[in-house]
């Protein structure tokens, strides 16, 4: 019997712009959605039954899963919230990203040594448990001239990353869980602080934006200013190369043109916002991310029986 309840579950705590873009599009394609926070699904792995509970699709699965949110949370969480998202897609459900590509750009080691295996431009990184070692490399960077940054590993939005320079020590501290992510700090061409964000959907690069920052740390969340920046083929080109790398379905690929010219790949977004993108973009971005979206549905063919 056909369902008339909503066809899409938005993975996400806190809906907000982004949520009503994304209902939108949706619609646009005649598709209804509904909001599902991961922390509220379950498994009930009985004899009979459907193994994943989801608030909302009591009676039937979503076709197609668009994740806007992983909520932070303990490792066993998080992994569990992971884990549903998995079982989702081997029930061949298009989950949006992929929970893999998910998996690997949000682990910050993960993504340099995929951008670093396919000889992409990306800083020298070294990431250590021991704090002798991450001393001991501090200081021979320093003493040779250079600066670090050091980043959370699941770290998002410019929140928690330090410089470390012959002025501002290594920090020890629980938001590092333990692990030291050192970059190279990349010196930038301009007296300004800013950076490049690139769109990729389904491989092509699609809008970009310069951010212009108030410090070195470029984020939008930490106040940057957006420019629209037209796409050139070194920066179209490079930036479907890191999507390549970590092989994912749309990306949000952050970019440092460094003192000399050239552009430095700092990181791959899985679940990029794209608020301060649409603000310097003319045509709507939610719209292509969820052509692609509903693309990928109707090419997909369902493993077991979704009723
Ligand atoms: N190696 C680096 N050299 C110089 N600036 C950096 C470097 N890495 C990050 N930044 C700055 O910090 C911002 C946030 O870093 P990023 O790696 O993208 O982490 P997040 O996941 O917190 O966005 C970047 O947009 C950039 O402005
Ligand atoms: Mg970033």
């Amino acid at each position: 019997m056909a369902n008339l309840g909503p066809q899409i579950a938005i993975i996400t705590d806190d809906p907000g712009w982004h949520g009503r873009e994304l209902v939108n599009a949706l619609a646009q394609h005649g598709l209804g959605a509904r909001y599902v926070s991961l922390t509220e699904c379950q498994f009930r792995f009985e004899d009979s039954g459907r193994p994943v509970s989801m608030p909302g699709f009591e009676d039937y699965y979503p076709i197609g899963v668009f994740v806007r949110g992983v909520p932070g949370g303990t490792l066993e969480q998080v992994i569990l919230r992971l884990d549903i998202l998995h079982a989702l897609s081997y029930m061949g459900i298009v989950v949006y990203n992929e929970p893999r590509s998910i998996e690997r750009t949000v682990d910050k080691a993960m993504t340099t040594l995929l951008l670093k295996q396919a000889g992409l431009p990306t800083p020298s990184t070294w990431v250590f448990e021991s704090i002798a070692e991450a001393q001991s490399l501090c200081n021979s960077e320093i003493a040779s001239g250079r600066s670090l940054v050091m980043k959370p590993l699941f770290g998002s939005q410019g929140l928690g990353i330090h410089r470390v320079s012959k002025d501002t020590p290594l920090v020890h501290d629980e938001k590092f869980a333990g692990v030291y992510y050192l970059q190279s700090f990349v010196e930038r061409s301009k007296s300004e602080w800013s950076d490049i964000r690139v769109f990729v959907i389904d491989g092509q690069s699609i809008a970009a934006m310069h951010r212009h920052g108030n410090s070195w740390i470029t984020n939008r969340a930490q106040g940057a200013r957006c420019e629209n920046l037209p796409l050139d083929k070194p920066l179209t080109e490079l930036a479907e190369a890191a999507v390549r790398a970590v092989d994912i379905n749309y990306a949000g690929v952050d970019l440092i043109v460094d003192k000399d010219g050239k552009l430095q790949i700092i990181e791959v977004n899985s679940i990029p916002a794209w608020w301060g993108l649409q603000s310097v973009t003319d045509f709507n971005l939610a719209a292509r991310i969820i052509d692609d979206f509903v693309s990928k549905i109707a090419g997909s063919q369902p493993l077991t029986s979704q009723s």
